[in-house]
Parts: C-alpha cells; structure tokens; sequence
C-alpha cells in the first residue's frame, strides 16, 4: 500500500511502515514533532503545557489537512508591480468536534483557515455496560451538506465513537469523500475499523501506535486526552 507525501519515513516512533494507505496523511516524523508528541505522552507534563503542545500540534494537522482540499488559480499583484501565479483555496470548511476532547483542536482550524469557516458539535458517550456509543446532542452549521467536514478527534482508539460520528455527519448528508479525520494520535484498530466502514474518508495524524489496553487505551498513548487537556483526573 502506498503512504501519502506528508509521511518522511523515519523508523522513530511507533509507526510501523505498511500499515497505511494513500488515505491516510502521517505527519513527517521529524525531531520536532516527535519532541512534541514525547511532551504530551509524559505523565507528569502539565495541564497549561499540555494545552500549548496540542495548539502547536494541531497547527500542524490543520495545514496538512487544508493540504488534501481544492484549490483554484488565481492571479495577484505584488508590491513590485509584477504579476504572481497562485492559488486560492475554495472549499468551505466545517470544523465538528466530538466533545469534550475534540474542541482542543478548534483554535489551530481557526488560525489555519482563512476561507469560509463554520463549526459543529457532536456529544458521544459510550455506554458503560454495552460498550456501544450513543450519540446525545448534535448541532451542524446552516447548508452542512455542501461542506468539507473536518472531525476534530485527538484520539482514535477501538473507533466507536468515530464511527458514530461519521454516521451522524453523513446522515446529515455530507458525502464520504468530503470528510476528513483530524487525529493527534491513533490506533491501528482503530484507523482498520474507519477504513473498514468508510472507505471514502480520509485521516490526518501525527502518531500511530499499535496497541490498545484491555480497557482500551491506547498504547503506549498519552492516557485520557480530555482529562490531561482540562485537568480533570
Ligand atoms: N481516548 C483517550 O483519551 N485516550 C485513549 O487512550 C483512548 C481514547
């Protein structure tokens, strides 16, 4: 299978060449943003740099995201007078966080996107005994359905709560292919059991880990997002 451009091949980290395909964009595993993920998966790193870690991160989810959206040319004058050949990006973006976590990321898509910009909302819990997602509470921006949708998710772990998520987005009438997964850190079953359901949608991430813990956390991960996000243990 092939692996998408943002991906540099470095044999740092926990992703493991092969396990991807063309849908899906790992960041480049350089020095920087293996620092930056080695900050967030330290236990003892705290909340306020936590925070600043996410916003850097997610600054670079975002442009690889904005990356994989069309573009149209376009001419512009420059102080010199001369003309420039350029590009002027031309999907209209709408950000959907998975509450509570997913609103880490809204910051970054909002300083990344200077075209037109809209958010939505979606509650998903999962249900202690069944294990099953419910969704409780979804709100999506006027004309959704001819949006690009951007979920904003930091952790894609057994691929439950995405799966709801992606069902809400499309029921809504989104298409497949007009979505995009904006992940910080995934698993391997959990990116299998997107594909497996959504063939058409694509995923952004900066780190892949292979395992997931019998009460399924990711492994090695970084623990609960939202609770090192917010400071709530
Ligand atoms: N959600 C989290 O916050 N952490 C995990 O490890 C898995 C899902």
């Amino acid at each position: 299978m092939s692996i998408t451009h943002t991906e540099n091949m470095s044999t740092t980290g926990s992703y493991k060449p092969g396990a991807l395909d063309s849908r899906v964009s790992l960041l480049p595993q350089g020095n920087h943003l293996l620092s930056l993920m080695t900050i967030l998966r330290e236990s003892k790193t705290n909340v306020a740099t936590f925070a600043e870690v996410t916003e850097r991160i997610g600054d670079q989810l975002i442009s690889a995201a904005l990356d994989l959206l069309p573009s149209k040319a376009t001419t512009v004058v420059s102080p010199t007078g001369a003309e420039y050949q350029g590009i002027q990006e031309t999907a209209e973006v709408c950000g959907v966080s998975i509450l509570r976590a997913g609103a880490s990321l809204e910051n970054a898509l909002r300083r990344g996107y200077t075209g037109p910009l809209s958010f939505g909302k979606l509650l998903i819990q999962r249900d202690e005994t069944t294990s099953l997602p419910t969704l409780y509470y979804s709100k999506f921006p006027a004309e959704f359905a001819s949006k690009t949708v951007f979920i904003l998710e930091p952790m894609l772990a057994t691929g439950g709560s995405a799966c709801a998520a992606i069902d809400a987005i499309k029921e809504a009438g989104v298409a497949e292919e007009n979505i995009v997964f904006i992940n910080i850190l995934a698993a391997q079953h959990g990116i299998s059991v997107l594909f497996d359901r959504f063939p058409s949608l694509r995923l952004v991430t900066a780190a892949i880990d292979e395992k997931l813990t019998p009460s399924n956390h990711i492994s090695p991960g970084l623990g609960d997002f939202g609770d090192r996000f917010y400071g709530t243990h």
